[in-house]
């Protein structure tokens, strides 16, 4: 058993069986001062006050938190870790004046990646992803979804999934895979979208289906890239071989991607960056987790999702990186729990649950992590001593993380 002693604050206790945070428990925060926590068998067994921690037996090991808060680490339920090399001239491009979409139909973004994820081996990919899951390890993340999506061929879309399973296989952390093969129209069907999505529906589908190589089905539904009635046909493939939703919507327009979304009982509709009360409306009492990606809206300049409205409506919000090379080159979830602050004015405890529970919530996982919970895996950040969990992100870039458990 580990017993972790000098807890100053644990933050972040759950009640059993709540996966998710709606409506006004977004701003729900139970913590134990002076606190201790044990873990056996990589599970949280038990904590509470101090004076009533277990006295020590031989073999336990005892973890000295030093007086620093201890937190459940950090869910990053929408990732594209799975690229092969970076996309700078695409950034210059922005800098320049260019336009995400501008870049797309000049042959840039997705299909430049997917270009170099071709010529890339599959264990250079390997290695290229296990260092970005090593890098959000380190920053406090446990639990991490990834996408396919630079492949556009079947075989490419392949050897993406089989590097995510080999991650999952390799890694601490908790991976779940998806597949994203309507992430954009291959080159080889440039012109020819509806034969794509057919190729996506009928030969992509089945063979990640019968190597069982992904949990989730997703579709960038939005302008310039994938429409409500296709992603509805490539949903409907994908629950003919029991592949859940999660859909990219609304990040470019108002796309009725939360629409199809919903339609679908979707775990996620993710993005959100543009939404309309309609979007509010026809997300509330289902089981989709709206999922805001502030990283991509800091680095493409857009707007941010409306996540206070969403919250006044009763809705739960979950917060995640979308790291990827072109809208979102970083997998830091601390600064995405200060984007949300800063820039959605979301407060440190409901940004704090919307990338901890909601997030693990958005990626199926919320019954295993995302909190403070007997019975959970212990994934856990000890903080460095900060005076509040406030100061994580309001100091947004001064180290706080003195170690993480996993
Ligand atoms: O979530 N929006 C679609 N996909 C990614 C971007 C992918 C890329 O540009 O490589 C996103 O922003
Ligand atoms: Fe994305």
């Amino acid at each position: 058993m580990k017993i972790i002693t000098g807890i100053k604050e644990l933050v972040g206790i759950v009640p059993q069986g709540v996966l998710r945070k709606q409506g006004p428990e977004m701003d729900e925060l139970s913590s134990i001062k002076d606190a201790f926590l044990t873990v056996e068998d990589g599970l949280i067994k038990d904590f509470g006050p101090k004076q009533d921690c277990p006295a020590a037996k031989p073999g336990d090991e005892i973890i000295d938190a030093g007086g620093g808060m201890v937190l459940p680490m950090f869910c990053d339920s929408h990732t594209h870790i799975c690229y092969a090399g970076t996309r700078e001239r695409e950034f210059i491009d922005k800098i320049g004046g260019l336009s995400y979409e501008e870049i797309a139909a000049r042959g840039g973004g997705i299909l430049n990646s997917a270009d170099l994820l071709h010529r890339t081996s599959e264990d250079d990919l390997y290695a290229q992803t296990m260092e970005r899951v090593c890098e959000m390890v380190s920053k406090g993340t446990g639990a991490i979804e990834i996408k396919s999506g630079y492949g556009l061929t079947t075989e490419d879309e392949l050897k993406m999934l089989r590097v995510i399973r080999r991650v999952k296989e390799n890694s601490r952390a908790i991976i779940k895979p998806t597949f994203l093969g309507a992430h954009a129209v291959g080159r080889a069907y440039a012109g020819r979208q509806k034969d794509y999505v057919e190729l996506v529906c009928k030969e992509m589908i089945p063979a990640v289906a019968s190597e069982g190589l992904a949990e989730y089905v997703d579709v960038f539904c939005d302008e310039g890239f994938f429409t409500p009635r296709e992603t509805s046909c490539i949903l409907e493939a994908g629950a003919a071989h029991g592949l859940v939703p999660k859909i990219h919507a609304n990040e470019l327009a108002c796309s009725g991607g939360v629409q199809v979304g919903v339609r679908y009982d979707a775990l996620s509709v993710d993005h959100l960056e543009r939404t309309t009360d309609a979007e509010i409306e026809v997300l509330k009492d289902r089981r989709t987790m709206p999922t805001m990606l502030p990283g991509s809206s800091f680095f493409l300049g857009m707007p941010y999702g409306r996540a206070k409205d969403f919250i006044a409506s009763g809705l739960g919000v979950a917060l995640a990186s979308d790291y990827n090379p072109g809208s979102s080159p970083s997998g830091d979830m601390r600064f995405v729990m200060a984007l949300g602050c800063i820039k959605m004015r979301l407060t440190p405890v409901q940004a704090f649950n919307a990338c901890t529970l909601n997030s693990a919530y958005a990626m199926g996982v919320s019954s295993v992590t995302g909190s403070i919970t007997k019975g959970k895996r212990a994934s856990l950040i000890i903080t460095r001593p900060v005076p509040s969990l406030a100061f994580i992100p309001y100091c947004y870039q001064t180290p706080f993380i003195k170690e993480v458990i996993i």
